[in-house]
């Protein structure tokens, strides 16, 4: 098995992989799956059909929060307006990369699943919304080109790179106003979103999952998977393993086979960042027997979430980590409510106060309760997904933390950084 972080590498077990095929040409894809599946699904009833298949297959987001599909499918069918449709291709976590993996490899499978998804709840347009300046907006509209009898109007929509950018209710605040920072809630985009219609918001992998449901049903979705996350997923591993990349799993996998999946560990492992930037850290080899998936598991509540795995090696020190990635967190919010303006911004001054041997008595005290007081308070999840980073990576190196309070400057600082983090030059300063 060979993979690098821009190619992919699949699971060998028998029924995977599902998605990372390799049909990235029209022709190829049309002749492994057939035309649009729309027949079976034609008029109101039919519709209601494929929304219920959906629902009985048990998909579940891809993009962070692992919400049931179905479930926001119906919701947005019963709008009164025509609905739209959104595919959140913009992957800006920095430790993943398996939609840009997915959009190069499987782009057909995204495009099915966004027609797919237009047509169960009645929506004529669709937004495809990918980084700007990553080159997937000019490869979709190539394959957009051969696409031209689909029953839908496509928009490529470039968006900024910022973190915060594809946040759902930002997204809408792009295609609305031009300006990529989330808004407050409520309204959700699922009941007023784009041009104040029902929005369906779903990240470009949970749709190539639709598509492929539409495709063999919904019990051959439930053949892999655990009875309340069915079906494979696509996980980015990085950090200390002898193959990065992106693989296909099947959720309730273990960490320790994840990890093998990217060939094992380089090194003795310290800790594993499970679900991405907004995810938690557990403890190694403590951990290797914890199965992953889209349900919190283990003294955290870790989650596949944004499905990044980073393995960190016993030598380097995960508070150092954590405070560097809290640092960018911080800077990249929208700045716009308190949790982020005041919250964050103190967060990251304790912490860089812990690994720099600079922390007073009351620092302990002050990191809990200032974690304490962030959650929930913002206009979206963003501080709500920093903190618990933070708080994991508290308990997850609480030895460490002790260490750090008694004086001791931290020998990880001189260490190569682990957890990626994007180069700022790459990155846009405006929201527009
Ligand atoms: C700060 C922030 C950034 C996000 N970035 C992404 C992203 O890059 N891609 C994505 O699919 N979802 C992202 N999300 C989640 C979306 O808001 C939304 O929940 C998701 O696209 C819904 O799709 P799903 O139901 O298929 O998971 C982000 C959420 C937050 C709070
Ligand atoms: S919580 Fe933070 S990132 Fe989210 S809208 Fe408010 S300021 Fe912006």
């Amino acid at each position: 098995m060979t993979a690098t972080l821009d190619r992919p590498a699949v699971d060998t077990a028998d029924l995977l992989p599902r998605l990372l095929t390799g049909d990235s040409e029209l022709a190829a894809h049309r002749a492994r799956f057939g035309p649009l599946p729309l027949a079976p699904f034609t008029g109101t009833a039919g519709r209601r059909r494929l929304v219920e298949g959906i629902v009985h297959a048990g998909l579940r987001g891809r993009g962070g929060a692992g919400f049931p599909t179905g479930r926001k499918l119906a919701t947005v069918a019963a709008g009164r307006k025509t609905p739209v449709v959104v595919a959140n291709g913009c992957e800006s976590e920095p430790a993943s990369s398996k939609d840009r993996v997915l959009l190069r490899y499987a782009p057909h499978l995204v495009l099915d699943g966004a027609a797919l998804a237009a047509h169960a709840v009645g929506a004529d347009r669709v937004f495809l919304c990918v980084e700007r300046g990553t080159g997937h907006g000019e490869r979709l509209e190539r394959h957009l080109d051969e696409r031209r009898d689909d029953p839908v109007r496509w928009h490529v929509v470039p968006v900024p790179r910022r973190y915060v950018a594809s946040e759902e209710s930002a997204l809408v605040h792009f295609l609305n106003d031009g300006e990529a920072r989330p808004l407050a809630s409520p309204p959700r985009p699922y009941e007023r979103g784009v041009e104040d219609r029902p929005t369906l918001i779903d990240n470009v992998e949970t749709l190539a999952h639709l598509a492929l449901i539409a495709y063999h049903g919904p019990d051959w979705f439930r053949a892999v998977g655990t009875g309340s996350d069915p079906g494979s997923a696509l996980v980015t591993v990085a950090g200390a393993v002898a193959n990065p990349g992106v693989f296909e799993v099947a959720p309730g996998t273990s960490l320790g086979e994840m990890l093998d999946a990217a060939g094992g560990p380089t090194e003795p492992l310290g800790a594993a960042l499970v679900g991405g930037y907004f995810g938690t850290w557990v403890p190694l080899p403590q951990a290797v027997h914890l199965p992953l998936s889209h349900d919190p598991t283990g003294p955290a509540g870790t989650t596949l979430g944004a499905g990044a795995i980073v393995a960190l090696p016993a030598g380097s020190c995960g508070l150092a980590e954590t405070s560097r990635v809290l640092g960018y967190l911080a800077a990249e919010s929208a700045n716009q409510c308190g949790p982020c303006h005041f919250g964050l911004p103190a967060v990251a001054e304790d912490m860089a106060a812990v690994i720099h041997g600079r922390a007073d008595p009351g620092t302990r005290n002050r990191l809990r309760t200032r974690l304490g007081v962030i959650a929930g308070r913002g206009a979206c999840k963003h501080p709500d997904g920093a903190i618990r980073l933070v708080a994991s990576a508290l308990d997850a190196f609480a030895a460490d933390l002790d260490m750090h309070l008694a004086g001791y400057t931290c020998t990880g600082l001189r260490q190569h950084p682990v957890l990626p983090l994007p180069d700022p030059e790459d990155r846009d300063r405006e929201w527009r």
